[in-house]
């Protein structure tokens, strides 16, 4: 029987019937089951880990051997930091209030909130027993730093998604920067001669902390920017643009305490572009800051209902392979640690796809 051509008008049907984006790609649903997916498995091996490795107490250290004579601005620098954990439970109520739609992020809140906890009581103690102020200065500065009360930067989820990754990693760079000055390797005026091997043991440990938060965060960050590259992007640009330290309008010498770390060359602009920046956005493989940019200005168009807006610029700025490189990778850590439990028998974790690799739409 010879094949005969189809009718002009039932082509027309099924050009009209064809879904405005290419086969393949995932529902907004369908998505954010992945992607919670994905956080609840992370959450859980993460704190498998953390009770594993990281299960110090702030009063354990040897904390009659730290020095009494540091100068004043290694005790500026310590000031400093004591401050911006002290919003612990701030940070914390906030972020699993605006968190609770998911079970992954909201429970892993809490469980970061344990260890930034920590944090508050390991500065307290360094000031404490550094004896350069009087525990009722301590006290009078708590109290001065309580009547301030942090908001968060972003009220959406998903631009403090990306917020705390870059957050994690400009602390994890203060506390090493630190633990290098205690350790008697800078040069800086002011911060020569200060070898201390409990200091060093104080922002060592604390820096450990804050690299487990800024690979969970970062994981986090993957996958929005895997399954919804275009909106994670913009959100990307806007956090950097305007990316500051937590809790900096509540110090009493704001001024004072950003100079220490200018000065000890432990954080300033030339330490957030290089060593914060630079890093973080290769982790999430955004090819360059100017790509970024670039890509943004030329992608100003609104997504599907399905959040599937992907054009070839997103493309130019991401390094979409590695990307999904990561997530896969993702995907397969949680499904090994999920078999060692048994889970994988009652629910077991797949990676899907985003389907935009193979199906970029043109503009
Ligand atoms: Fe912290
Ligand atoms: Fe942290």
């Amino acid at each position: 029987m010879a094949i005969t051509e189809p009718e002009e008008t039932i082509i027309k049907e099924i050009e009209e019937q064809r879904p405005p984006f290419p086969a393949g790609l995932l529902s907004r649903k369908e998505k954010d089951k992945l992607i919670e997916r994905g956080i609840r498995g992370l959450y859980r091996w993460y704190t498998t880990r953390s009770q594993e490795s990281r299960n110090w107490h702030p009063d354990s250290l040897n904390w009659r051997a730290l020095r009494t004579d540091h100068s004043p601005e290694v005790n500026t620098v310590i000031e400093g930091f004591y401050a911006i954990e002290h919003y612990a439970p701030d940070y914390t109520i906030k972020l699993t209030q605006m968190m609770r739609k998911s079970y992954g992020r909201s429970h892993f809140q809490l469980r970061w909130g344990s260890e930034e906890e920590k944090h508050a009581d390991m500065w307290r103690n360094t000031l404490l027993f550094l004896r350069f102020r009087t525990p009722e200065w301590i006290d009078d500065y708590m109290h001065f730093l309580s009547e301030g009360e942090w908001q968060p930067p972003w009220d959406d989820p998903l631009r403090m998604a990306i917020y705390v990754v870059i957050q994690e990693r400009a602390t994890q760079l203060n506390y090493l920067n630190l633990a290098l000055i205690a350790a008697g390797e800078s040069d800086k005026p002011g911060f020569t001669n200060s070898t201390d091997p409990v200091l060093v043991e104080v922002a060592q440990t604390i820096a450990l902390d804050e690299a487990a938060h800024y690979n969970f965060f970062l994981e986090v960050a993957r996958l929005f920017l895997y399954y919804y590259p275009a909106q994670t992007l913009e959100a990307l640009v806007d956090v950097i643009g305007n990316f500051a330290m937590p809790a900096q309008d509540f110090h009493p010498d704001m001024d004072r305490f950003a100079e220490a770390l200018y000065q000890g060359a432990i954080y300033g602009p030339r330490q957030y572009t290089r060593d914060v920046l630079k890093m973080t956005l290769k982790n999430l493989s955004v090819t360059s800051r100017k790509a970024l940019d670039r890509g943004i200005k030329q992608s100003r168009r609104v997504p599907d209902l399905d959040g599937n807006m992907v054009d070839t610029a997103i493309f130019d700025t991401l390094d979409y392979g590695s990307l999904e490189t990561a997530v896969k990778r993702l995907f397969d850590r949680v499904k090994t640690y999920e078999e060692k439990i048994g889970l994988d028998e009652i629910d077991p974790v797949h990676f899907v796809p985003s389907g935009l690799a193979t199906n970029p739409q043109k503009t």
